[in-house]
């Protein structure tokens, strides 16, 4: 098969990470990837805001986790968070975001590193402590939050969930 379908088809979203590290070298190359993704007129606006401290990495689940009044939330033991934001007045902004999103996916399982989309920030970037914490951190203050990936080496390898029939067709 031919390995870029390969990459793609066996990537899974991993829901539980090991204790170990992610080499630093191996992290640039997923930043690299990201930031190579395409944009709406290539204005390259984003911002990928990576967490590598465990510490900081707790503290911003356990906030999350307060406002969504689910004292169990966290990031599956992720490693590295990377927040991905973009400029509020940006009308590509999510499109731009969510291609970098998937470079990231395919750039960390190339390099055997699981990952999942972390979805709540975006939700919630906008409450007065978490903005806090996102400034201290150096998420630019004029930037949305759209997403977070989650990175770190798979304790359970997921099944592949299915693809449904019939979300395509060809035309002659
Ligand atoms: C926009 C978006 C939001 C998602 N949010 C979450 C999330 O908050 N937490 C999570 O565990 N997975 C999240 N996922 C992962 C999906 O659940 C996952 O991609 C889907 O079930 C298909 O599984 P696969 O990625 O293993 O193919 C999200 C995916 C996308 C594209």
């Amino acid at each position: 098969m031919n390995h870029v379908l390969e990459n793609i088809i066996t990537r899974r979203s991993v829901r539980s990470f090991t204790d170990q590290a992610i080499k630093q070298e191996d992290l640039d190359q997923i930043i690299t990837a990201a930031i190579y993704a395409p944009s709406g007129m290539n204005r390259q606006s984003w911002h990928f805001t990576v967490l590598r401290n465990k510490e900081k990495i707790q503290a911003l689940y356990e906030l999350m986790g307060k406002h969504l009044g689910n004292q169990n939330y966290n990031f599956y033991n992720a490693q590295v968070m990377i927040i991905v934001s973009n400029d509020r007045e940006n009308r590509n902004s999510v499109a731009d975001c969510a291609c970098a999103m998937q470079n990231i996916f395919l750039m960390a399982h190339e390099l055997g590193i699981g990952s999942v989309w972390i979805n709540q920030l975006k939700d919630l970037q906008d409450i007065a402590e978490i903005r806090t914490l996102l400034d201290s951190f150096g998420v630019p203050a004029d930037h949305q939050v759209y997403a977070m990936a989650a990175l770190g080496y798979a304790e359970v390898y997921p099944e592949a969930r299915p693809r449904k029939k019939g979300s395509y067709h060809f035309v002659d």
